[in-house]
């Protein structure tokens, strides 16, 4: 075992600060504990125990590509049980009719929890499971993720009572036993979670059930730290391997919308979700309301591929309305130049305590149009404390940082956003505008050409497509790439 001491960890924090905007406290260095050491593993390094020489690469290395590959093993402290309480209602509401499928002499009711982080997420799914009347052997539920120290923490089951007692007493009597200072999960519980493994989403091939493919799949906070092309990857092999009609939870913050269209959001107890149709969609059938094999959604299906800013019906008044929908009607405020009404909208959105990182991002770029730069401030702070490795976010906020004349706040800010995604040709663009503004014309040049390169890389501009909507700023990657080459010939 690695010997890790706490200043190794203070110093991984004090990087990450830096580097990419990252605050870790104290209370949550166990995650970069776990971090580290599966880094250290992966690459082979682990019998030399050579964690300072680590720490000194990590800092020194400046393509920033061994930061990248830790950062999503850091996210790993990120979770807790029954986390969304929408999602594990809307799980409550599908359980009873995959329950009666198996005992009908169907299969056993089939969902993974992929990126499961320390295991609360599986060992939730399988509280709801158990308190529906879901025995064992009626479920093949598989939990697993690219940290092995966090899959093998999940397998564990072992959880500090600060953790626990996020739960109800009654549950941690049922499915929790006391253990030292903390609580272990009982053994009945374990044995619900069959398989915890390693898996890293970005290998081609995926865990299936023992009857072929899965019921759900719960990905949550995953996908928010790959690439664009990355993630569709990754959907595209969640598509091959969900049952007709299964389902994709994903977390509250992340949509498909222009990344994926194989599937359909419909919305069960309250909660949206994404659904595999149970038939494939063809282009001449936009809406594809089949019937699903186990559930039938009360609410109408939506078909992902209506876009976001122009949604069928206008804001009209519904009764309960999801973030998404809520979003789609700011953006037709802002579109038709009713930016007060957009903002009432989001800010009650974000008033409801929801997750929602497009919603803050959106409110926090037109709080920024209407020469409002303090809330704007405030509202891209309050994102960044949401997902504090959001690209977007950095990126962002470090434009309007630059618009507010912060010049080394937007730097900083958009050094982050590269840091996290070298491939922003936006990001390239506008952190050159920002030396110049420091009268800093070589670095400047060294980023204008950056930003043509990004483009070059993707031509067709994958970053065209954020989670938020901001009407001021340049989406089309070509348009980026020639401001740039303008911004070139006049230095
Ligand atoms: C923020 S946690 C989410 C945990 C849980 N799903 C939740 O929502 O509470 C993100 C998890 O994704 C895992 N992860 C990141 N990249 C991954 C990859 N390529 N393959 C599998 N898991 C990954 C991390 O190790 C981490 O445990």
């Amino acid at each position: 075992m690695i010997a890790l001491e706490d200043r190794h960890l203070a110093e991984l924090a004090s990087l990450l600060k830096e580097k990419v905007g990252l605050h870790v406290r104290p209370d949550s260095y166990h995650a970069l504990r776990m971090a580290i050491r599966a880094r250290i593993e992966e690459r082979g390094e682990a019998a030399q125990g050579t964690i300072d020489a680590y720490l000194a690469r990590l800092r020194e290395d400046a393509s920033g590509d061994e930061l990248r590959a830790l950062l999503p093993l850091v996210t790993v402290g990120k979770t807790n049980f029954f986390r969304d309480s929408r999602q594990f209602a809307a799980l409550e509401a599908l359980v009873p009719d995959l329950l009666q499928r198996r005992r009908k002499g169907g299969a056993p009711i089939a969902i993974w929890s992929a990126g499961c982080a320390t295991g609360e997420e599986p060992y939730s799914i399988a509280m709801t499971a158990a308190e529906h009347g879901v025995l064992a052997e009626e479920i093949d539920l598989a939990a697993t993720d690219l940290n092995p120290q966090a899959v093998a923490a999940s397998s564990e089951g072992r959880y500090t009572a600060r953790r626990v007692q996020e739960m109800e007493p009654g549950r941690i009597e049922r499915f929790f036993q006391p253990d030292g200072s903390g609580y272990k999960v009982r053994p009945e519980l374990r044995r619900m979670v069959g398989r915890i493994q390693p898996q890293n989403l970005n290998a081609p091939v995926y865990p299936r059930p023992q009857t072929g493919s899965w019921d759900i799949i719960f990905c949550r906070n995953v996908i928010i730290y790959f690439d664009t092309a990355t993630a569709r990857q990754v959907l595209s092999r969640f598509h091959a391997v969900l049952a007709p009609g299964g389902f994709l939870f994903l977390g509250y913050s992340e949509s498909l919308f222009r990344l994926f269209d194989g599937f359909q959001l419909t919305e069960i107890a309250g909660a949206f979700v994404y659904r595999k149709p149970a038939k494939p969609l063809t282009p001449a059938v936009p809406r594809a309301p089949e019937p699903a094999p186990f559930y039938t959604p009360s609410a109408p299906v939506q078909h992902l591929s209506a876009p976001r800013a122009k949604p069928a019906a206008g804001p009209a008044p519904q009764p309960e309305r999801s973030p998404q929908e809520i979003l789609d009607a700011s953006v037709t405020l802002v579109e038709t130049g009713k930016f007060e009404a957009a903002v009432e909208q989001l800010e009650r959105l974000v008033a409801q305590g929801g997750e929602d990182l497009a919603a803050r991002l959106t409110l926090a770029n037109l709080y920024g149009v209407l020469r409002q730069p303090e809330r704007a401030r405030e509202s891209y702070q309050a994102a960044l404390a949401l997902e504090p490795l959001s690209a977007e976010a950095h990126l962002f906020f470090g434009i309007h940082l630059l618009g507010v004349g912060e010049l080394d706040g937007a730097a900083n800010e958009l050094g982050r956003a590269l840091y996290l995604d070298p491939d922003l040709a936006l990001g390239h663009y506008y952190l050159g505008r920002c030396r110049e503004r420091q009268r800093d014309p070589a670095r400047a040049r060294i980023c204008y050409r950056n930003a043509v390169d990004a483009y070059r890389r993707e031509p067709k501009g994958r970053r065209q497509s954020f989670l938020a909507y901001y009407p001021d700023v340049p989406e089309d990657g070509a348009a980026i790439a020639r401001a740039a080459e303008y911004a070139l010939a006049a230095l």
